[in-house]
């Protein structure tokens, strides 16, 4: 039995179905990311969950216990919002402890639990102070205050750092990440950043249009994804999408890819079976950059590695890698290379590439080869 089971979820506002039937199950203690495009339906899933939206169909069950149309107080799930919506004429040890207040939890035992999660955010000294003395980052810490000492079964956010700026959301991010170690709490969370999603996450949900794409760890969603949209829309930058014609070669087969100047020919080492179904047809390849490579810093160890000379049309240095865009299939195709590759715009170079990553997806119904 999974703790939380979104089963066959519908939602529908008037005429318009924006969630067409979501199937997603996580055990306790996962941590799930749901992201997908604005207006995907995110946001609406988790007001569901946190009964602040009704379902047009379909069930929902916590810890074994149908939670459909309980009452949102009567969940035992704590939401942290986007927007802090902290109460302005408290002190934040009144906000922390307000859940508990109303719960009437008696007054040792609520400042004691207060005291609890102060600690554990740092905002011990801040106890005293009102909301509109704090900082955007230390009201997120409040924001989460209040969820957290309520120690209830299930943790949903959404978006909770998006309002913060860059180096405060890396920090708040590390801080989650062990909170959610720490208390072995499951959680629910909504973001619109890469990064966050895949290293905070256990599970992680690709919604598009009220429709879940894919379903699985970040390595799966990343390393493995089920069609065109997931591939493109996970990774930054993105997965390279390849035109390229499948073919018999011998006993091989073979994605031949147009170059600027020539054709490249690589060997098919993944998913053979069903692309062998394809040969004399047009495929799209999916390779990370990472698996375009420079010779020294491709994964010889694991991976299967084919070299090939190509044009280097433009090079972008980020610090810790280079990226090399080469001509492929009429494209940019972006490389990873390493920091200090010879590599010169307008010249041949090598180029070092891990068929062992590579993917391929039907151009028509833009699912997944495999
Ligand atoms: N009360 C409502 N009445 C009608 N349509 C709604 C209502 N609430 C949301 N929608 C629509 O449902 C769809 C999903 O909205 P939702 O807020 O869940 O998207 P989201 O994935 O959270 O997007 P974002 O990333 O921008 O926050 C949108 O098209 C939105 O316009
Ligand atoms: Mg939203």
């Amino acid at each position: 039995m999974s703790f939380l089971h979104i089963d066959n979820v519908k939602k529908r506002f008037g005429d318009t179905t924006v969630l067409k039937g979501i199937d997603i199950t996580i055990e306790k203690g996962d941590f799930l990311v749901l992201v997908g495009p604005s207006g995907c339906g995110k946001s609406t899933l988790l007001n569901m969950i946190a009964g602040l939206d009704s379902i047009s169909e379909g069930e929902l069950r916590l810890n074994g216990e149908v939670i459909s149309h309980v009452h949102p107080s009567q969940r035992d799930i704590a939401m942290v919002f986007q927007s802090y919506a902290l109460y302005p004429s408290m002190t934040v040890a009144g906000n922390i402890g307000f859940g508990l207040e109303m719960r009437k939890v008696p007054k040792p035992e609520r400042e004691k639990a207060i005291k609890n999660v102060a600690q554990m955010l740092q905002i011990e000294s801040l106890l005293d102070r009102k909301p509109a003395q704090l900082s955007g980052g230390q009201r997120q810490r409040v924001a989460m205050g209040r969820a957290l000492v309520r120690e209830p079964q299930l943790f949903l956010f959404d978006e909770p750092l998006s309002n913060l700026d860059a180096k405060l959301r890396v920090d708040m991010r590390t801080e989650i990440k062990q909170l959610h170690q720490r208390l072995k709490a499951t959680i629910v969370y909504v973001t619109h950043d890469q990064i966050e999603a895949m290293t905070l996450a256990t599970r992680i949900a690709v919604m598009r249009g009220g429709e879940l794409q894919q379903l699985g760890t970040p390595h799966d969603v990343y390393d493995d994804p089920n069609n065109l949209f997931v591939a493109g829309f996970m990774g930054s930058p993105s997965m390279n999408l390849i035109e390229a014609r499948i073919e018999k070669d011998g006993e091989e087969l073979v994605a031949w890819v147009e170059t600027a100047d020539d054709r490249l020919k690589l060997p098919v080492v993944r998913d053979r079976e069903a692309l062998g179904a394809y040969a004399g047809r047009r495929v799209i390849l999916g390779l990370r950059p990472e698996a375009i490579t420079d010779s020294r810093s491709a994964n010889h160890q694991d991976g299967i590695i084919y070299e090939a000379a190509l044009n280097v049309e433009i090079i972008e240095p980020t610090g810790a890698d280079l990226y090399v865009v080469t001509m492929l299939g009429g494209r940019e195709v972006n490389a990873r290379m390493r920091s200090g590759t010879a590599v010169e715009v307008g010249q041949s170079a090598p180029f070092a590439f891990d068929v062992a990553r590579m993917v391929a997806f039907d151009p028509e119904s833009e699912a997944r080869i495999r």
